[in-house]
């Protein structure tokens, strides 16, 4: 294992400052420890940029950043289905499953899960699909898809830069990201990548976690206060029509309880235009 390239202490001492910050209300001095938090450690493995911008005292960033997440996932990889699913209710693995009956779709030959976790979506399709392929930047959450057995080949890695560099040529025929676009604020990479790799009339399904404020957000997207990216619809049809992609459906979900409240998002199937 690689030595970090920063003072973990430091950085440690000055998150529990900036955290402390926030729970006392004191947005300011929050939003100095959260710098220091970048000068410490550019790379951001504690979410800085995503608590600036949720304080409304940052940019929004353009992702979560891949130390963020591998650190966070990486983390909760033990506890990920016992709390997502059992405690706030996330099912959008098996909506994903019944939505694409729905829609007469029950078999793949090849398929793609972005950011596959521990394996939740290749559960809810399995028996459905000849070659199911996984990728994710969490090592232990690609650990638990592993044991899952629902996948015939797994990779660690960035969803977009997998993409662009996997070698095999052979097209697929699902790409699925089932919350994963919450870590992402920009959709054009993933999207323009994604469309890409499928094959004719192959299907794209995401879910987001829809921006529910006034009127939509300049970039198209904004942090909300889970310190995930909340995609405004109007932003997420148009990256679709520009990947070439054509929704067959955008439906309303509920992706989780957050802080006791229902989490809004959308579930979306697009179909490659031919
Ligand atoms: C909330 S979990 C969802 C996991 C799984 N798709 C499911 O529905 O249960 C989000 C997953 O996406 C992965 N992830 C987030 N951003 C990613 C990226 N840019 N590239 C690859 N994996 C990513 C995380 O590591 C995490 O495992």
């Amino acid at each position: 294992m690689t030595a970090p390239s920063f003072d973990e202490d430091a950085l440690d001492f000055v998150y529990q400052s900036a955290l402390s910050h926030e729970k006392a209300g004191r947005p300011q001095d929050a939003a100095a420890a959260w710098r220091e938090c970048l000068a410490i450690d550019p790379d951001d493995h504690v979410g800085a940029r995503l608590r600036l911008s949720a304080l409304g005292l940052g940019e929004v960033p353009a992702s979560a950043g891949e130390a963020y997440v591998t650190t966070l996932f990486d983390q909760q990889a033990e506890m990920f289905e016992d709390i997502l699913v059992r405690q706030l209710g996330y099912d959008v693995p098996s909506r994903i499953a019944d939505i694409l009956s729905r829609l007469g779709h029950g078999l793949f030959g090849r398929a793609l899960d972005l950011g596959c976790g521990t394996g939740l979506v290749g559960v809810a399709l399995d028996g459905r699909v000849d070659e199911m392929l996984g990728v994710d930047l969490s090592e232990n959450m690609i650990e638990i898809a592993f044991d899952s057995e629902a996948y015939d080949h797994l990779y660690i890695g960035e969803a977009v830069d997998f993409l662009d560099e996997f070698e095999e040529p052979e097209p697929f025929d699902l790409i699925v990201a089932a919350d994963v676009l919450p870590y992402l604020g920009s959709l054009t990479p993933l999207f323009q990548a994604a469309a890409k790799r499928l094959g004719p009339d192959g299907l794209f399904v995401a879910s987001t976690e829809t921006f529910a404020g006034e009127g939509e957000p300049e970039a198209g997207f904004a942090v909300g206060r889970d310190h995930r990216f909340h995609h405004a619809e109007r932003y997420v049809r148009r990256e679709i029509e520009a990947a070439g992609l054509a929704a067959l459906a955008f439906e309303p979900i509920i992706v989780r309880m957050q802080e006791g409240r229902p989490a809004p998002g959308h579930l979306i199937v697009a179909r490659k235009m031919s």
